[in-house]
């Protein structure tokens, strides 16, 4: 049974007022979902994606209703579908199977993998819970992935213990991320809250993040990404990278992160390159950051070899380039709070420190700056990074 909301959008049509749920209301439940968190619901969850997806009119709704726990084995929600907008709208819960054996056929390596649809909403309120203890210690599967989704819109969501990565998006670019809160434990390995690549003017904002690895990474072909209000930690921090991995050309541009708080985590804005890449990483901001017993508040790590075995030293490297932090403040674990350790192979160039004010978390300690062929130009900061120059 549909319910056409035409009236509802005359209304708001005559008052001028914004209405988004045009077209068709399915709920899950027609579907012949149990929602009770023990059934397999699969099954109702793709008859209702192919429905909505086949629907022609702009805007149609697929709500996953609230109270209900509804447990959803691997899908692929594939486009594309036929309207210019579909809403997929959660506001119950969608957990995972426990048992990483009943996982068999998880495309793409994602558990909830969105692929070829153009402007897609996906809201409501609800909860992703991926149930990913048994999975951390084989790390494979991403929670929900977007994949060649142009225009998505991912907001007001909580999302919880993913397997691996919360949230990724690769070739989804015209997006925009918001008002999410990523929760996995702080030991847990591997969950990166949000992971982007390869998708251009992508707007992340409003987010709670605490997760057991990066808050946010920014892989090869990302650009023109603003972030902006995010709280990280515990976590690694805001990435750029890794980039360059098995001598790969990689590129990252355009990045703008601003008004970010990091709480306890190993890192605050950090960059990482593995040795014999290439490409660049450039014109990248962090503006505006609040830092709390950060172990590395500010890093470019040109050497980076995460387990620390099979890096020798190579000759080629991703080029470091234009390269901002302004208005830093709050303290560092480690003693040195700057740490700019650029290839030896290519200089990073043109680094920019304007109010920085990091003081160590530790009573009695002082922070320091180290350079390894990094350039650049500094004012107020402390601490003084004059090897900058
Ligand atoms: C990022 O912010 C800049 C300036 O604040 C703005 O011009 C640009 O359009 C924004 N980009 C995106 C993708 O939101
Ligand atoms: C960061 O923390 C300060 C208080 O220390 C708070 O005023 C600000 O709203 C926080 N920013 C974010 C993005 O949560
Ligand atoms: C450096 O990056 C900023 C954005 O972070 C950009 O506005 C500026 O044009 C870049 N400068 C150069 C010399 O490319
Ligand atoms: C690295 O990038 C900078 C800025 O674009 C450029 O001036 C420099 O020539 C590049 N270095 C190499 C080795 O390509």
């Amino acid at each position: 049974m549909i319910f056409r909301k035409n009236m509802l959008v005359f209304i708001s049509l005559l008052f001028c007022l914004p209405y988004q749920s045009w077209g068709a209301a399915y709920n899950i439940m027609q579907y012949g979902a149990k929602g009770d968190g023990i059934t397999d619901d699969t099954k109702a969850f793709e008859e209702a994606w192919q429905e909505l997806c086949n629907d022609v009119e702009p805007g149609s709704t697929l709500t996953i209703p609230l109270v209900n726990t509804f447990l959803v084995g691997p899908i692929n929600f594939q486009g594309p579908c036929k309207s210019p907008n579909v809403h997929f709208e959660i506001l119950g819960t969608i957990v995972a199977p426990e048992d990483p054996s009943s996982w068999n056929g998880c495309l793409a390596g994602a558990w909830l993998l969105f692929a070829n649809v153009e402007g897609l909403i996906v809201d409501g309120g609800g909860t992703i819970d991926g149930r990913g203890n048994a999975w951390w210690t084989k790390s494979l599967t991403n929670a929900l992935h977007f994949e060649n989704c142009n225009g998505l819109q991912l907001r007001n969501l909580n999302h919880r213990n993913s397997p691996r990565n919360h949230i990724g998006l690769s070739r989804s670019s015209y997006s925009t991320i918001s008002d999410l809160d990523i929760v996995a434990p702080a030991y847990s390995p591997n969950t990166d809250g949000i992971d982007i690549s390869t998708s251009t003017q992508i707007q992340i904002q409003n987010l709670v993040i605490k997760t057991g690895d990066d808050c946010i990474a920014l892989n090869n072909g990302a650009s023109q990404i603003n972030i902006t209000n995010i709280n990280c930690g515990p976590g690694h921090g805001i990435s750029i990278g890794s980039l360059g991995i098995n001598g790969g050309y990689n590129t990252v541009e355009g990045i703008y992160v601003k008004n970010c708080n990091f709480s306890g985590t190993q890192n605050g804005a950090r960059i990482k390159t593995w040795q014999g890449g290439s490409g660049y990483a450039r014109d990248i901001t962090f503006e505006n950051i609040e830092l709390d017993n950060v172990f590395n508040p500010i890093i470019i790590d040109q050497h980076y070899c995460p387990n620390e075995i099979h890096c020798p030293a190579e000759s080629s490297a991703v080029n470091v380039s234009n390269i901002s932090y302004k208005f830093f403040r709050g303290t560092s674990r480690s003693r040195i709070a700057l740490n700019f350790d650029c290839s030896n192979m290519i200089p990073c160039s043109g680094i920019y420190l304007d109010q920085i004010n990091i003081i160590s978390s530790v009573s009695d300690e002082h922070t320091t700056a180290y350079c390894n062929n990094a350039y650049g130009t500094i004012s107020s900061t402390k601490p003084s990074a004059t090897c900058l120059s």
